[in-house]
């Protein structure tokens, strides 16, 4: 059985999420340090074990075959942008995710910083967004986040590749999404009224029966089923960040574990197409969706032995000159080269 990365952990305090593009040219550093990655972790680790850090490293759909020859995993496709009547999910740029977490920030900071120059100048941030756990696991809205997440043997179903695409055994599908929220318009709401948009009650994060829950309750849009009547389950792990002064971003930074990407896509579906269509989600009327990506979270045992680069496809032959007899009395081979 191929180790995952340590991806289900509790609730820890903080958490660091680097969006990374690979710049062209920087294919080779990008593998030379997802293969350290765990060497890294054990160093950094090692020095405050109860800090319990993890670094996640997710490899995005165009980025995993520039990164390796051979089979890809079965379900890795770039975000789809969805487009409500009212609302929409962008699709934003985004190569590689790490998501770092420790109850530590020392810890996150460390190892960020050690892979940062890992990677030197073979990447460029797309963001880099530092997230904190804010008193009883509450999201900044002053909802519990997390509470109906499976946990133990369910959640490592619900989350890893198995014999369904046997190669990728013990990797994840990753979604992840900046909200930015409209904290005026957020209060100006009534407790009861936050409670209609959750479908949960605030201070004792009790669900509400099924024949008040409004329809458009951010849980009555959540939660899927298949064609057998079993319920489909994601491992969310969002986080709340944001600057406190002046306009500066502040909401939540979601982000969502599956072993099937289409799980947490029809949740997205719901959310911001409507079911049915235009019935969509309420909380969407409060915080905005400014990014989108998916990657694929490989196990540990792929990530210390990578499957080999691709052959790079031969640059762009020169355009061949016209043949015409050499001006300067050679042969006119002296620039003959082999192209590697
Ligand atoms: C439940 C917050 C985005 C999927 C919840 C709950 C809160 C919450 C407070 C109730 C407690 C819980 O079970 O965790 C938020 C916030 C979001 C956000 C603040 C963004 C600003 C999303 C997105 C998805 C999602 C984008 C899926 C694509 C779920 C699911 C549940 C849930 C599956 C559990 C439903 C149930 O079984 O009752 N969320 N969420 N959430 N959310 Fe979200």
């Amino acid at each position: 059985m191929a180790t995952g990365q340590i991806i289900l952990t509790r609730k820890l305090r903080y958490a660091i999420f680097l969006v990374l593009t690979i710049n062209e040219g920087g294919e080779e550093q990008v593998r030379e340090t997802l293969e350290g990655l765990s060497g890294r972790l054990r160093t950094v680790s090692s020095r405050n074990p109860d800090a319990a850090l993890a670094a996640v490293a997710g490899i995005g759909s165009a980025a995993w075959d520039r990164l390796f020859a051979g089979p890809r995993p079965k379900l890795l496709r770039p975000f789809t942008e969805l487009k409500g009547d009212v609302h929409t999910a962008p699709a934003t740029p985004g190569d590689l995710l790490l998501h770092i977490k420790s109850d530590e920030m020392d810890m996150c900071y460390e190892v960020g910083q050690i892979l940062t120059n890992d990677f030197g100048d073979a990447v460029s941030t797309v963001e880099e967004i530092h997230g904190f756990r804010y008193f009883d696991l509450r999201d900044l809205t002053g909802f519990v986040d997390g509470t109906e997440n499976p946990t133990g043997d369910e959640a490592l179903e619900a989350i890893l590749v198995d014999g369904e695409d046997p190669g990728f055994r013990g990797g994840s599908y990753v979604t992840i999404q900046r909200y930015v929220t409209d904290f005026d318009s957020w209060t100006s709401l009534s407790v009861g009224e936050q409670e209609d948009v959750f479908g949960r009650s605030k201070a004792e994060n009790i669900e509400m029966d099924d024949d008040v829950k409004p329809s458009n309750a951010h849980i009555a849009l959540n939660v899927i089923e298949d064609a057998d009547g079993n319920e489909l389950e994601i491992v969310r792990d969002n986080m709340p960040y944001g600057q406190i002064s002046g306009s500066g971003d502040k909401g939540t930074f979601f982000i969502a574990y599956s072993k099937d990407p289409d799980i947490t896509g029809q949740m997205l579906e719901k959310m911001f197409l409507g079911d049915p269509i235009g019935n969509y989600d309420r909380l969407l009327d409060f915080t905005t969706a400014v990014t989108g990506n998916e990657y694929f979270a490989p196990s540990v045992d792929f990530l210390d032995e990578l499957p080999p680069a691709p052959t790079r496809p031969a640059p762009p032959a020169p355009a061949t000159p016209p043949r015409t007899s050499p001006s300067d009395g050679s042969l006119g081979i002296g620039s003959l080269r082999r192209d590697t």
